[in-house]
């Protein structure tokens, strides 16, 4: 057993893939408002998910990790917690959280670094308690990892613009770009916040998307953190950035999928295509809108899970990403996960790599 991993496509060992028991429609907060009429959750209202979705997102959940576990791949999972229960701390109350899915957000393994991300929502801030005991059995087991936390935030109103959504809902779409190119969205500076799903780790390279769930301080905190990377702190032309892995996916050296409705900005090209990069634009998703109850688009087509530098697995209904990927030379391994879609993501969202063959490279000489 060892926790290791130091990009987004060496040889995948053992991995955790998330869990949809319990997920809620979040309450209201600061952060974050869902506003469902059509699907019966109207603004204000919040609950679990319903039973048929959470029973087929855990279906396709599990026939992943049984293609997994039929590859040689250790799969673990996670503890759901009751996540309708409110929470507090001394400065806030929440009325729900959230669920055991998108692994990917909350943790990262940089090395042999296990990294608890910071989280920017309330209804989240609690999520690493899921992993926790996962967490705490890589830590028994290999004596070679660390185990990190970001400092856990304090989330007060300070963090968030107040009158945010409405204001900026309100702004054509020159300024709503240029409040992203700023970093200007929902969150303040006052504290480091992240999810670690703003992160693409290409070795020595991290790129770290600054988005509704990231701020400035919290990329400026994984640059200190980090001293032997170079942390990038990157925007796309996206209205509403939250992840970076739907928009700019490392699929081995050299190759990188990028969502051609979020453009990338020119000194990030740049730098990828003067270090013989191939940036390719990703195949346009079957679908035109994602499922009900979902906040992810229907990019999530290009949420792939790589499982070594040759073979990937991609939603088993996205034929034209699959064409791609395999005109680029991958073995494709078709995996249905669009019912996942309204718990939190795609193949990537789900998982976390635990171990990853391979050791840290430099693909930016
Ligand atoms: N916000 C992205 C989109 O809608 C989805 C990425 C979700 N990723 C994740 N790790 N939860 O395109």
């Amino acid at each position: 057993m060892k926790v290791g991993s130091w990009n987004e496509w060496d040889p995948l060992k053992h991995v955790v893939v998330g869990r949809a028991d319990g997920t809620m429609v979040q309450a209201p907060e600061s952060a974050v408002v869902r506003d469902w009429p059509e699907d019966g959750f109207p603004l204000g209202t919040y609950g679990p998910l319903p039973e048929e979705m959470t029973a087929a997102a855990n279906e396709q959940l599990d026939n992943l990790a049984h293609v997994l576990e039929s590859r040689g791949i250790r799969v673990d999972r996670p503890r759901p917690l009751d996540f309708s229960r409110p929470v507090a701390t001394p400065e806030w109350s929440q009325q729900s959280m959230f669920g055991a899915m998108p692994v990917r957000d909350v943790l990262v393994v940089i090395g042999n670094e296990l990294l608890e991300a910071t989280m920017s929502f309330r209804s989240r801030w609690f999520e690493y308690l899921a992993h926790r005991p996962l967490i705490e059995s890589y830590y028994r087991a290999d004596p070679g990892m660390r185990w990190e936390a970001a400092p856990k935030p304090r989330l007060t109103e300070a963090s968030y613009r107040p009158g945010f959504r409405d204001e900026y809902d309100a702004l054509p779409y020159e300024e709503q770009i240029a409040r992203v190119r700023a970093g200007e969205l929902v969150l303040t500076e006052a504290e480091p916040l992240f999810d670690a799903a703003d992160i693409a780790r290409c070795g020595k390279d991290l790129f770290v998307q600054q988005s509704l769930a990231t701020n400035a301080a919290g990329i400026r905190w994984l640059r200190q953190h980090l001293p032997e990377h170079r942390v990038h702190g990157v925007t796309f032309y996206n209205l509403h950035p939250m992840h970076i892995d739907a928009t700019w996916v490392p699929l081995r050296p050299g190759l990188v999928l990028h969502c051609a409705e979020r453009p990338a900005d020119e000194d990030l090209l740049q730098y990828f295509k003067i270090n013989d990069w191939q940036v390719v634009q990703a195949a346009p998703p079957g679908r035109q809108t994602p499922p009900p109850l979902s906040a992810c688009s229907r990019w999530l087509s290009m949420n792939v899970l790589v499982l070594d530098p040759g073979t990937v697995c991609v939603e088993a209904s996205e034929t034209a990403q699959m064409e791609q990927l395999d005109r680029l030379g991958f073995e494709v391994v078709p995996v249905p996960f669009w019912d996942v879609a309204p718990f939190g993501g795609g193949l990537h969202c789900a998982t976390l790599d635990v171990h990853r063959e391979g050791v840290l490279e430099d693909y930016f000489p």
